[in-house]
């Protein structure tokens, strides 16, 4: 079996489907710098749908089972269901999830679920309509989020979650606030550790709060069970409610990093393939692609690249009292998270 250096096998492969987003989040494509001119990337340059396609393929045969599509926003890339119709007929596909801001959930969920997707997962960090435009935008309106998660919820999408990305002074006081609107709504609430991705936020350890922390302010309300992973390489450290309304979990990348179990491989939508989230570049499987690699030349690629995978940013970064510890890497909407 494909293993890495660290004897880490590859099973949960996350797409990004489009560079391109309707939303300016703050730490991640703030509006000074991607303003209404700002260029994505050119269509030629972006990965076709069969592309993508055998590449998923050519990953099950190495031991992925798992599929997150992401962004920037993925709901922005047209006919995404024909997508998601392909990889749900790769043979050793068994989940495909997708990660979305939801503004255009409401009108799209129902089509991308007869297509095979089978969750969603939601970025969601206040609850507070003024908050909100301040953070992703000023043109947007929180209530299309807001109908984008209850359509999902209709459709049938199980275990809807929400990502929280908490940041101190900015949006720590809406932590129990969250909580109680996940619970009230039959969603699985994620607060995620506010981490150092990318150039452009200036992150620093001063506006993390962590997981002990965020456990601590909502145990006094709410109080709390933990949980076993669902699986070993899960990102999230989960939680029960003690009195049974559902379940929370916790993001702790800074304060606990997961590197140990990480099994995931990213592809950009510009076709290059990233071992860790954290790092410069990534490789050009797409030049390999139309320059005519065959299936086997492209195996090889993708396996020789996993073979000497050493990546374990974020454990290096804790042990060097939490600096970023490269000033080069891909950006959030790049990537997709
Ligand atoms: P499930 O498949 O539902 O278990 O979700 P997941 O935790 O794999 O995916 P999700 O995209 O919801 O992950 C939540 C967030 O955790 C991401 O958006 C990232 O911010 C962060 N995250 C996910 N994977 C990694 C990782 O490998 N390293 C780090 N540092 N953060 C990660
Ligand atoms: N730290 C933690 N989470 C982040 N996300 C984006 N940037 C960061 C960051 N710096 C989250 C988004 C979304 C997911 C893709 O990653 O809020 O939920
Ligand atoms: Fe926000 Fe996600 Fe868009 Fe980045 S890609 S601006 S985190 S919604
Ligand atoms: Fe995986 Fe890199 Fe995140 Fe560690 S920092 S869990 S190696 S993506």
């Amino acid at each position: 079996m494909l293993r890495d250096r660290l004897n880490r096998p590859v099973r949960d492969l996350r797409i990004s489907v489009t560079d391109k987003c309707n939303f300016r989040c703050n730490y991640c494509m703030p509006e000074e710098v991607f303003g209404f001119q700002y260029k994505f990337m050119p269509r030629a340059n972006i990965l076709s749908f069969e592309e993508i396609t055998r590449l998923a393929r050519l990953f099950a045969e190495l031991g992925v089972s798992k599929i997150r599509l992401t962004g920037g926003e993925p709901l922005l890339r047209s006919q995404l269901d024909r997508l998601i119709a392909a990889l749900h007929d790769i043979p050793g596909i068994q989940d495909i999830a997708m990660t979305t801001n939801c503004y255009f959930l409401a009108e799209k969920a129902q089509i991308l679920r007869d297509a095979g997707l089978n969750r969603v997962t939601a970025s969601l960090d206040t609850l507070r309509p003024d908050l909100f435009q301040k953070l992703a935008g000023g043109h947007l309106q929180l209530e299309k989020v807001m109908d984008g998660l209850r359509r999902a919820a209709d459709v049938g999408f199980q275990a809807v979650k929400v990502n929280s990305v908490i940041q101190r002074g900015v949006n720590d006081t809406e932590v129990v606030d969250l909580v109680r609107f996940a619970r009230d709504n039959g969603l699985i609430l994620r607060f995620i550790e506010y981490m150092d991705v990318g150039n452009l936020n200036g992150w620093n350890m001063a506006q993390v709060v962590t997981a002990r922390e965020l456990i601590e302010t909502v145990s006094k309300t709410f109080p709390l069970v933990p949980l076993e992973k669902n699986y070993s390489s899960e990102t999230a450290n989960r939680y029960r409610f003690a009195d049974g309304a559902g379940e929370l979990g916790v993001i702790a990348s800074v304060s606990q990093p997961f590197c140990g179990d990480c099994s995931r491989i990213r592809l950009s939508a510009d076709g290059k393939l990233y071992t860790c989230l954290f790092i410069e570049d990534g490789l050009d499987i797409k030049s390999r692609m139309r320059d005519g690699a065959t299936d086997e030349e492209l195996r090889e690629i993708l396996c020789s690249l996993w073979r000497k995978r050493t990546d374990r940013y974020s454990e290096v970064r804790a042990s060097h009292t939490n600096k970023p510890r490269n000033n080069k890497k891909i950006e959030m909407y790049q990537i997709g998270g």
